[in-house]
């Protein structure tokens, strides 16, 4: 499905009827990543999956995109579909907008679920080599960012099938909504401080082998949470959700099911 949300056509899956569920990818991804969930959770819950501005079908804006930018076009999603408060589940990226919309929009929110991100902002050196990717992006195209970031999202040595699913999930990546995210997430703020003032219901899970974003992070994300719960899942690289996605889903089921939010 298709529609203006703040002046730009915004792709996005919607099925099912229940708690909504709103799925938020990282990058360079878009929501075809969570078909795994899309198919385990919406004979029992609305399940909506969003293209972030830049991403997948969604349309780009020039320049960098702001993690509360990103936040604010959920927020209008969930209006124009009349879906909140949904439980928000976002994935590395994805958990940065998260955090961003939880802040600004907490009414919007029955309950969190952080997947393999993180509170704090990038370390100088780790926001330049974002801004040189993104020049990379500008002279070389999509293509090589892809690459380098399909050959990490999973965990050990994935059988080729997989990576080569996971490429495939990168490939509508569209120049310029890679270099928004990029120059966003280089500019994004340190939400640790602010950790200890969500009050909906929050879960962390974590892939045990992620290179990306260690576990460490999510347990730290975790402690800083009131009442957070935090689930390891094993044989779990970065892309948790779809490395091990019937872990993941189980987990995500029990807790959904012990919140009270199923
Ligand atoms: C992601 O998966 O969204 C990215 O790895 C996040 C990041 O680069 O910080």
């Amino acid at each position: 499905m298709r529609v203006p949300v703040n002046g730009l056509q915004v792709e996005f899956t919607d099925a099912g009827r229940g708690t909504p569920l709103l799925f938020v990818h990282g990058f360079p991804l878009n929501r075809t990543a969570w078909a795994p969930q899309v198919a385990a959770f919406q004979s029992r819950f609305r399940v909506i999956a969003p293209d972030l501005r830049g991403m997948g079908g969604s349309q780009a804006t020039a320049g960098p995109v702001a993690m509360d930018r990103y936040a604010e076009d959920l927020h209008e999603l969930l209006r124009f579909l009349e879906a909140g408060p949904a439980v928000l589940v976002g994935h590395s990226m994805g958990g940065y907008v998260a955090l961003a919309l939880a802040k600004a929009f907490p009414e919007a929110l029955r309950g969190l679920v952080l997947v393999a991100t993180k509170a704090g902002a990038d370390a100088p050196a780790a926001a330049s080599a974002r801004r040189l990717a993104a020049a990379k992006i500008r002279t070389e195209g999509a293509a090589a960012v892809v690459r380098d970031m399909a050959s990490r999202m999973l965990s050990g040595h994935p059988d080729p099938a997989r990576a080569a699913a996971v490429q495939g999930f990168m490939s509508p990546a569209q120049p310029e909504g890679l270099i928004g995210a990029l120059l966003g997430m280089a500019e994004r703020a340190d939400a640790g401080a602010w950790l200890g003032q969500i009050t909906v219901p929050t879960l962390v899970i974590a892939g045990a082998e992620d290179a990306i974003i260690p576990p460490g992070e999510s347990e730290a994300l975790a402690q800083a949470i009131p009442h957070a719960q935090l689930r390891l899942i094993v044989r779990a690289g970065h892309l948790v959700a779809f490395d091990q996605a019937e872990a993941f889903n189980a987990a995500l089921e029990s807790w959904l099911a012990d919140s009270g939010l199923a």
